[in-house]
C-alpha cells in the first residue's frame, strides 16, 4: 500500500498542475476576448463620402481627423501595413478619370486590435456632371419662365424636402467643406475649430493694429441652439422672412466652427471703415465675407456683411480676387 501511494501521488501533482495551467490558460482567453474585444482603435473622418473634380489633388490623409488606440493614443501614419500601433491608407484614386473609388484607412493598436473605415470618393467632370439642384430663392415672378428647372421638392424656404440633417453627411468638395440650404450638416457635428479661431485672433490683432475694432459676436453654434435661434426669428419675423436670413437647424454654417459673425450685426456694417477693412483683408488672413451683396439668389441668404467663414488663406485670395461666392467658387449649388 505505502508503495503505490509512493507512485501515484507525482502523477497527481501532474495532473494538478496540468489542470491549473489549462483553467488559467482558458480564464484568460476568455478575459481577454471578453474584455478587450471591443477595444478596437478608433478611426474619426471629416466625412465618409467626398467629391473632387478631375485633376485636382487628392490626399486621403487630409479628410482624416484622427486615428487612436481605445485609450485614445494617437496611431501614427504608416506607409507600412500591419505594422501594430499605427494606421496606413489602402485604396487609389485616379483623379484623370471620373469615378468612384473607395479608400479604406485602417488601423492596428499595440494589442492586435484592429479597425477599418471606408472613405468614398467620387471624381468628377464639373463640365460634365449634373447640377446639384439650386436653393430656390428667386421671387415667384424671376420664375414664371423657369417653372420646368425647378426642383418639385424645393419648398419656398429654398430648402429641399427631401433632404434630412439626420439622415446626411458632411459635404466636401475638394476638400472644402460646404454648408448651404442643400447641405446640411448631423446634429451630432461640430466644434470650434482650433484653426479658424486663431485665424480670427490674427484677424482682429491686424484689424486693431490698423485702428479698428472687430469684436467676434457668435461664433460655433450647435444644431439646438441654431434650432432656437431660427425658432425665434420665426415667432417674431414669420418663416419666410426668417429663412432669408437665418439658417433651420442643420443648415447653418455657424454648426461647422468655421464661421463667426464680427464687428456689428446691421446691414450697413460693410459701410463702416471697420467694415470696409473687415472685406478688403479678411482673405489675409484666410476668412471669406461668405454672404455677399446681390448673391441671395446663389447663397439663399441676403447680404451679411458680419459674416466671415474660414476657408484658408488661398482658397480665401483666390474668391476674393474672382468676387465670387463659395458656391461659384466650387462651382456646385
Ligand atoms: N445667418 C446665417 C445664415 C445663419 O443663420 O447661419
Ligand atoms: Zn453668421
Amino acid at each position: 500500500m505505502k508503495k503505490s501511494k509512493r507512485r501515484v501521488r507525482p502523477r497527481a501533482i501532474f495532473c494538478l498542475i496540468a489542470i491549473s495551467i489549462f483553467i488559467i490558460a482558458a480564464v484568460w482567453l476568455l478575459f481577454d476576448k471578453l474584455i478587450f474585444v471591443n477595444e478596437a482603435p478608433i478611426i474619426t473622418l471629416k466625412a465618409d463620402v467626398i467629391i473632387i473634380d478631375e485633376g485636382t489633388s487628392f490626399h486621403a490623409e487630409q479628410y482624416i481627423t484622427s486615428v487612436e488606440d481605445f485609450n485614445g493614443n494617437a496611431l501614427s501614419l504608416s506607409k507600412q501595413e500591419h505594422k501594430k500601433g499605427t494606421y496606413w491608407i489602402s485604396g487609389n484614386v485616379d483623379i484623370n478619370k471620373q469615378g468612384v473609388y473607395r479608400v479604406i484607412v485602417y488601423a492596428l493598436d499595440h494589442k492586435d486590435n484592429q479597425a477599418e473605415k471606408i472613405l468614398t470618393v467620387t471624381v468628377e467632370n464639373k463640365k460634365t456632371s449634373s447640377p446639384v439642384s439650386k436653393p430656390n430663392t428667386v421671387d415667384k415672378s424671376e420664375n414664371k419662365g423657369n417653372e420646368e428647372q425647378k426642383p418639385s421638392n424645393i419648398d419656398s424656404g429654398g430648402y429641399d424636402s427631401s433632404i434630412d440633417p439626420n439622415d446626411c453627411e458632411p459635404y466636401y468638395v475638394n476638400g472644402i467643406l460646404l454648408v448651404n440650404k442643400l447641405h446640411p450638416l448631423p446634429p451630432s457635428y461640430g466644434e470650434l475649430d482650433d484653426e479658424a479661431a486663431q485665424a480670427l485672433e490674427k484677424l482682429q490683432t491686424a484689424a486693431n493694429n490698423a485702428g479698428y475694432s472687430i469684436p467676434t459676436l457668435s461664433a460655433y453654434r450647435s444644431y439646438d441652439y441654431q434650432g432656437t435661434l431660427y425658432n425665434n426669428y420665426v415667432a417674431l419675423d414669420g418663416q419666410e422672412a426668417a429663412d432669408t436670413y437665418s439658417a433651420r437647424p442643420g443648415f447653418s454654417e455657424h454648426q461647422s466652427g468655421l464661421a463667426f459673425d464680427v464687428g456689428e450685426l446691421s446691414y450697413d456694417y460693410g459701410e463702416t471703415e471697420a467694415g470696409k477693412w473687415l472685406h478688403q483683408h479678411c482673405h489675409e488672413y484666410g476668412f471669406i465675407i461668405r454672404y455677399p451683396r446681390d448673391k441671395e439668389k446663389i447663397t439663399g441668404y441676403v447680404y451679411e456683411p458680419w459674416h466671415i467663414r474660414y476657408v484658408g488663406k488661398s482658397t480665401a485670395k483666390k474668391i476674393y480676387q474672382k468676387g465670387v461666392t463659395l458656391e461659384e467658387y466650387l462651382g456646385v449649388n
